[in-house]
């Protein structure tokens, strides 16, 4: 049987004591678009930090295609296929939008990418290469007419698409998205929706999406993982788990004061 893409196992997490994981183990197969949500601060974006390497567990492991990769830094888990975005979108503000994708192909060299991107010879013809890509990425995300324009002057809704085209360029075994749907007005929330789709069945990306726009969730996720208070509650189908006592009371007990 081959082993899950990614799987957690026993993943803490303590910042100055105070544990923001607790022990948690969950897997995601080859293909799936895999949801984790949670109450705020229940610690989701902590699981995408431990994951993608910015991060190293207090214990547990990370594990890949079922080899221990606990600990890698993020440049060795991005040349392994792990992409990410941020909550707060990062982008390069003073670049325009098919450069940020271009960037995101040299991503994948490990350390000094940035100041290498624009100088050595190879570095160049990389850049042509990555040229292509990017235009491809601009068309499929629908921002050719925005190819020149500075990603700061964006809207939020392109913005994201940028940060998933970037994603995407980078050609990713599993691309991890924190929050994409934050922010977004209703249309832009079904252009996500089909994007993620797209990025799965078209690209077969494996997607592991937190969220807490359950619209999303619901129609994309094969599976959900729900945290609270750093452990697993539930974890199942998206139109089971949200009937399951425990995530009902996790998320009506907001008003119980730990979002302070
Ligand atoms: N770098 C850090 N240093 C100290 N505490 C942190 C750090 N990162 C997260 N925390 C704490 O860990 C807990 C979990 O945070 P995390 O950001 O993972 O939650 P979340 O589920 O992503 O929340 P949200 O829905 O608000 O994004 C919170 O109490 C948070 O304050
Ligand atoms: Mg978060």
């Amino acid at each position: 049987m081959t082993p899950p893409i990614l799987e957690a196992r026993g993943l803490s997490k303590s910042f100055a004591g105070m544990v923001a994981l607790d022990n948690l183990s969950f897997s995601v197969n080859e293909g799936e678009i895999a949801g984790l949500i949670g109450p705020n601060g229940s610690g989701k974006s902590t699981v995408v930090n431990l994951i993608s390497g910015v991060l190293v567990p207090t214990s547990g492991q990370v594990v890949m295609r079922g080899q221990d990769v606990t600990g890698a830094p993020a440049h060795q888990m991005a040349r392994r296929g792990v992409a990410r975005t941020f909550q707060m979108i990062r982008l390069f503000g003073t670049l325009s939008v098919e450069d940020n994708i271009a960037l995101a192909l040299q991503q994948k060299e490990g350390p000094g990418y940035v100041s290498s991107f624009f100088r050595t010879p190879a570095a160049r013809r990389q850049r042509a290469a990555a040229g292509v890509t990017a235009r491809e990425m601009l068309k499929l995300f629908d921002l050719e007419e925005k190819a020149s324009d500075l990603a700061a002057d964006l809207s939020i809704g392109q913005r994201r698409m940028v940060e998933l085209a970037r994603g995407l360029a980078s050609e990713p075994t599993v691309f991890i998205l924190d929050e994409p749907a934050a922010g977004l007005a209703p249309h832009n929330v079904d252009r996500l929706i089909e994007m993620i789709r797209r990025m799965r069945d078209e690209f077969g990306v494996t997607i592991l999406l937190v969220e807490h726009v359950m619209r999303v969730v619901q129609s994309v996720c094969d599976r959900v993982v729900v945290l609270d208070y750093g452990q697993k509650i539930a974890d199942g189908p998206p139109a089971e788990v949200v009937n399951q006592p425990e995530v009902i009371e996790a998320y009506i007990g907001l008003g119980r004061g730990k979002n302070a």
